[in-house]
């Protein structure tokens, strides 16, 4: 390890340490979602099932709740429930990553953990250069760099950035976003016998690649799998303007599903479809574990997205990730839905049935706070269906045409009020609500729509309403939940 390397894990290590009792002390602080030990966390990163733990690292600043260089912070643990933080995994120590360890993923090989991450430089013109680089690990813990193995391809720009790596037979893939001189996003896909000669194959999708036309400028994070038979591209393009519900956030997540052809390297894919409807989301990266299961967790978050004006940049730290979620395959769309081990974190349970309300607003004896998971199944719903939380966000349902709204007070400019919506194409029969100190995830028939956000009430504010206008007859189960993150 460089002395630099040595020196940057001691000033993290001393920012932790300095500003713990003000992170700890937030309201806003959470509690069974990774959130950074100080300064600002975005995207997840290298997430992976080795040797019986899971691995969850992170893009981490440790010196500010903005972006900047970034760090690889690391989570560990066996059951996606009770975490540990293992500290730091990579820093930006090195000519090709000095201004960042960006984005990346892990395999494992021949009993070695392989982190493919984005060396990020500012060179000395300030133009940026984008380097797909390796560290090894052989006890999971400690990592070694050894540099660069991509450089970015003719055509292509600086931004050229997180590669996401898997094992198809006997051969190893890997797919970068980037953007090409034309200014138009892509996905790359490269191919190795070894892990470290990589093979450039081309572009597999993006802005005007495959009858698409123009979608964007920069494509990040794309991740490649497959889910029941279908091929999936998720990825978070940049540039696409608000289109009525759609894209309404400053960068969008979403996926293509389709089938990706290896001999000449293409996805023929459909359209476009959002992954989440809500405030924050983003960046999204996802593995397979060792119940076969796809597992994804999301930043919640979104780059340059009033940033500075999340109420915890006073405590020193910003940002934090979704719940992990399964993604299935049903033949039409993608769903999600926490992984069931999260139940263990249910304690307190109350459960109401046949709970009618009719042209009212009502609270519901018992059901209120955070942290809280509720259950809400519908026996019967006439017209508009609304949950208020904490006088400060409320999701509603319209019966007439399906649309779904998640509202909440601007976050920058507090006398307006900022909206998402979305429609949703059935009858809404099921809501399933995790909510920690300052975030909220809203499943919405079995994951076929997701709402995540995060959200900013007054700390001490516990109420929860209800309103109907004609009637509305449901059931609902409410549990406090203990985390362990
Ligand atoms: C996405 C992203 C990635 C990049 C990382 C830097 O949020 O911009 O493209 O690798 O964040 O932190």
């Amino acid at each position: 390890m460089s002395d630099k390397d040595t020196a940057l894990r001691q000033q993290a290590m001393s920012e932790i340490f300095t500003h713990e009792t003000t992170v700890s002390g937030d309201p806003y602080r959470l509690t069974f979602h990774h959130m950074p030990p100080v300064g600002l966390m975005n995207d997840p990163n290298g997430l992976i099932q080795w040797k019986g733990e899971y691995h969850l690292f992170y893009q981490w600043m440790p010196f500010k709740p903005d972006h900047g260089e970034k760090f690889w912070g690391h989570y560990i643990s066996k059951d996606l429930v009770h975490w540990k933080h293992e500290g730091i995994a990579l820093a930006p120590s090195e000519w090709y990553d000095k201004d960042g360890c960006y984005s990346g993923s892990a395999v494992s090989h021949e009993d070695t953990l392989y982190l493919f991450y984005t060396g990020n430089v500012f060179n000395d013109k300030g133009d940026q250069e984008e380097y797909q680089c390796v560290a090894i690990s052989t006890d999971g813990v400690h990592f070694e760099k050894k540099g660069p193995v991509i450089h970015v391809p003719n055509g292509y720009t600086g931004d050229f950035r997180d590669p996401k790596v898997w094992k198809k037979e006997h051969k190893w893939y890997m797919v970068v976003g980037a953007k090409n001189q034309k200014a138009q996003g892509k996905v790359l896909m490269y191919e190795s016998d070894d892990l470290l000669q990589w093979e450039f194959l081309g572009p597999i999708a993006g802005s005007n690649e495959n009858r698409l036309g123009d979608f964007g400028y920069m494509w990040e994070c794309p991740d490649m799998f497959e889910l029941d038979g279908t091929d999936i591209l998720l990825v978070s393009p940049q540039g696409l303007q608000p289109d009525g519900m759609k894209y309404n956030n400053t960068y969008q997540t979403g996926y293509f599903a389709g089938e990706l052809s290896f001999t000449e390297p293409s996805l023929e894919h459909g359209a476009f479809v959002e992954l989440d409807r809500g405030f924050e989301f983003y960046a999204p990266q996802t593995f397979i574990d060792d119940k076969g299961r796809r597992i994804m967790f999301g930043w919640m978050g979104v780059p340059e997205q009033m940033e500075q004006s999340h109420p915890t940049v006073n405590s020193k730290w910003i940002h934090c990730l979704t719940v992990p979620r399964v993604l299935e395959w049903n033949g039409e769309q993608i769903i999600q839905y926490p992984v069931p081990e999260l139940e263990e974190m249910r304690e307190a349970v109350l459960l109401h049935s046949e709970i009618t309300i009719e042209n009212d607003q009502k609270a519901i004896r018992g059901i209120e706070g955070r942290p809280i998971e509720l259950q809400i199944d519908f026996e019967q719903l006439d017209d508009q269906f609304a949950i208020e939380l904490f006088h400060y966000i409320s999701f509603s349902y319209t019966k007439r045409d399906g649309t779904l709204t998640l509202s909440r007070p601007h976050l920058e400019d507090k006398s307006q009020t900022e909206f998402r919506r979305t429609v949703l194409k059935e009858e809404l029969k099921k809501l399933h609500i995790l909510i920690d100190t300052s975030s909220i995830e809203i499943f919405v028939n079995g994951g076929k729509e997701v709402f995540t956000s995060r959200m900013f009430p007054q700390p001490e504010d516990e109420d929860i309403l209800f309103t109907s206008l004609g009637e509305t007859t449901f059931s609902i189960e409410q549990w406090k939940l203990s985390g362990y993150v």
